[in-house]
């Protein structure tokens, strides 16, 4: 479906989810106008893409600081030279990292989803691209929430999961069991409302969502499997090879994204911005 708008396009990236805005230059000043369609656009499509993009960080800032307040990151050598841009790299300068998420393949997750207030969205900007994988897959959380059986729906009523910012503590890995002390973790509902769509929206992922509240272990990680393997099928997914240039916002409160993985010695640089949190509503 293609639509034609006064001055942009916006044409769906998959069934599953997304779109490409068309007929904007980033480096130009937005008018309130397009960047409502472009907003309105991203409310819709959970995913916006804009390409051939090539921006300053400071162009990038401006743009992402449209949809709301920054949010800084807990590594502040990895950070940009403003509040709320990291660079997600495997680049290494004298040994060191100059990015986050370095290397390989990455389950699917919702970005912060372990703080209080988790971030509404997150905007990368491909900057140098390996020639092979490295893709970066978006479920869509509402599709995968309306279409699962009425008695699991039934189930989730009222459920609460845990969130950590640890790999190994899923029941997909189940690697340990105890949080650190020092491991960022908060507990919120399993289904959540869009603030802006009004919509339920499935919110825990096999990366980071590890208990839900209340089960016994052993039910809430059948629970969760269930959960996991449901969100995670063909038809809710939109997979995304990037091009160089390509600047792609989701939406953290209704999208999973997940990354392919690709040869380690070839460069992969992502300007990345993360928006603010705001509380999660239950759905
Ligand atoms: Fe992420």
């Amino acid at each position: 479906m293609t639509t034609a708008t006064q001055s942009i396009e916006v044409r769906r990236l998959s069934p599953a989810l997304g779109a490409e805005i068309i007929g904007v230059d980033l480096r130009e000043p937005l008018s309130g106008e397009v960047f409502e369609q472009i907003l309105h656009a991203w409310h819709e499509n959970l995913v916006v893409l804009l390409r051939n993009q090539d921006l300053s960080e400071d162009q990038q800032w401006e743009f992402g600081r449209r949809f709301g307040p920054l949010a800084g990151g807990h590594i502040p050598e990895l950070e940009g030279s403003r509040e709320g841009i990291a660079y997600v790299s495997n680049v290494r300068k004298d040994g060191k990292l100059i990015g986050i998420l370095p290397d390989g393949e990455m389950q699917f997750h919702s970005d912060q989803c372990y703080r209080e207030l988790p971030s509404q969205g997150s905007m990368l900007h491909a900057i140098t691209i390996p020639s092979a994988g490295g893709d970066t897959l978006f479920a869509n959380c509402y599709s995968a929430y309306d279409t699962l059986p009425r008695d699991v729906k039934q189930r989730l009523v009222g459920l609460r999961a845990r969130q950590v910012y640890d790999y190994n503590l899923n029941p997909t890995q189940r690697g340990t069991r105890e949080i650190a002390a020092d491991v960022p973790t908060w507990v919120h509902p399993v289904v959540r409302i869009h603030p802006a769509t009004g919509r339920k929206a499935l919110y825990v992922s096999r990366l980071m969502t590890s208990r839900i509240e209340g089960l016994a272990e052993h039910e809430s990680d059948q629970l969760l499997n269930l959960l996991f393997d449901h969100v995670e099928q063909a038809q809710f997914i939109y997979s995304h090879a990037w091009q160089k240039g390509d600047v792609l916002m989701w939406d953290n409160r209704c999208a999973l994204h997940a990354r392919t993985n690709f040869d380690p010695a070839e460069t992969r640089l992502m300007r990345r911005i993360t928006l603010m949190g705001e509380p999660v509503v239950a759905g």
